[in-house]
């Protein structure tokens, strides 16, 4: 159990840490093309540290260099080319992005076989999802029942095919344009919904061919992916916890620096936006929010977010605003317990296939705090009461739960228990020394 007691306000500034989703694309990248990829800025986590063991066991070198201040190393990866990747048994741990992205690329090889395979909570996450395109392809696949890992894969030729996506996931469609770049002919792919779009930018900056093309996204086969480096922007996803912090605890005023502001990843500032919250530019002073100094080092966009205390009101979030919010839903339960009025969150089905079934997740531990929060099939609805009393959440093995309940902690009356803290390992280490270093 980690104690988080009401505090605050959080004052000061931050690097939030490198981008989980980026960081898992840049090694599974990097290993795909030919000569050295040089990774700024690489998260030194659980989950990412899987991807760099899987990549270096099909036989990409890797190098680790000096980590930076906010939770980032230097990586050097020496790719095996396309067609190169040795046979394995890959343990993903926790990580449901290398189990659903790497196989998109293996699936291809020429000749071999790989085994993926994880920790409790990955044995229940679906991987139909992937070996159902990926079979159309060519692809030989199979996995548990059907749906779930561990799941074996066989070199096979594939070909292009049109797909039309019945989720929208960015895993898949990584997945997918991983395999195209292998395949024979074009592989056209349809999203119901646009999603995270960094294996798009990042394969394209690595000479790739990719368009859109009448709402389809279209990739071309590859010969080679050229080497080249990257940089990681901070974790929008890390950075959102300090957002909520920042807005909910009076008096607070901090400033986020360098973080990624892909537009198919801050949903939540709309969101925000429609709960009351003000936003602005550099110079338009007063507001709750800012975004400023606004860059592009690479690939992905930064910017510093400047936050304070706000009042904030209910607001109903519907499948459209889903995937660009998709990991910030759980906190959005906690900033509606302290917004005036009834939040409404639907079309989110999705999150009862994440870390945890964090719509189960989340209205208990809430409602185990003190919330007036009730659980629907496709989400939750939340009548904000002003505050929150406090007491113990369980994380249920889930790092995003288990930084919601710290953050409830802080703005609660009277504290929180965090069973299972240690689960933020997975995409956030140092998290507890980061938010108690704005709270000094
Ligand atoms: C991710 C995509 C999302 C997100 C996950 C990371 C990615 O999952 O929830 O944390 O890196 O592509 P889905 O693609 O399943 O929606």
């Amino acid at each position: 159990m980690t104690r988080f007691d009401p505090a605050g306000p959080l004052r000061g500034e931050l690097r939030p840490p490198p981008d989980k989703s980026v960081t898992h694309r840049a090694a599974l990248i990097g290993a795909m093309a030919g000569g050295p990829t040089r990774v700024t800025g690489y998260l030194d986590s659980e989950d990412t540290r899987a991807t760099l063991r899987a990549v270096a066991a099909v036989g990409a070198q890797v190098r680790e260099g000096e980590s930076d201040d906010r939770g980032g190393m230097f990586v050097e990866i020496e790719g095996v080319g396309l067609r190169g990747a040795r046979p394995a048994e890959i343990d993903v741990g926790n990580a449901g992005t290398l189990l659903r992205i790497m196989p998109g690329w293996l699936a291809g090889q020429p000749e071999g076989d790989w085994t993926f395979d994880g920790d409790e909570s990955i044995r229940r996450r679906p991987v139909d999802r992937i070996a159902t395109p990926l079979r159309q392809m060519g692809a030989h696949v199979e996995c548990r029942e059907e749906r779930l890992p561990p799941l074996h894969l066989r070199g096979a030729p594939l070909h292009g095919i049109e797909y039309e996506m019945p989720v929208a996931s960015a895993q898949v469609k990584s997945c997918l344009l991983l395999a195209g770049l292998l395949a024979d002919g074009e592989t056209a792919i349809r999203e119901p919904l646009w999603t995270r779009d960094h294996t798009e930018r990042m394969l394209a900056a690595m000479g790739a061919s990719i368009r859109r093309e009448s709402g389809a996204l279209i990739v071309s086969p590859a010969g080679r992916l050229e080497a080249g480096d990257i940089p990681v922007p901070g974790d929008f996803s890390s950075a959102a916890f300090f957002i909520a912090g920042a807005l909910l605890v009076p008096g607070s005023e901090i400033a986020l620096r360098e973080v990624g502001i892909n537009r198919n990843r801050i949903g939540l500032l709309a969101i925000l936006s429609r709960m009351g919250v003000e936003m602005g530019g550099a110079h338009e002073t007063g507001r709750a929010m800012t975004v400023h100094e606004i860059r592009e080092p690479g690939p992905e966009p930064v910017a510093t977010l400047q936050v304070r205390g706000a009042s904030l009101r209910g607001a109903e979030i519907t499948a459209a605003d889903v995937p660009a919010a998709i990991d910030e839903l759980p906190l959005i339960a906690l900033l509606a317990c302290f917004a005036e009025g009834e939040s409404v969150v639907g079309g989110a089905a999705e999150l009862r296939a994440k870390e945890s079934d964090r719509i189960a997740g989340v209205v208990e531990g809430l409602a185990g705090l003190g919330a007036d929060i009730e659980g629907r099939a496709d989400g939750f609805a939340v009548r904000g009461t002003g505050g929150l009393r406090g007491g113990t959440l369980d994380a249920r093995g889930d790092h995003r739960l288990a930084m919601v309940g710290a953050i409830a902690g802080l703005a609660s009356r009277e504290g929180a228990e965090v069973d299972g803290f240690d689960a933020v390992t997975v995409s956030y280490p140092r998290f507890e020394r980061d938010l108690r270093g704005l709270l000094a």
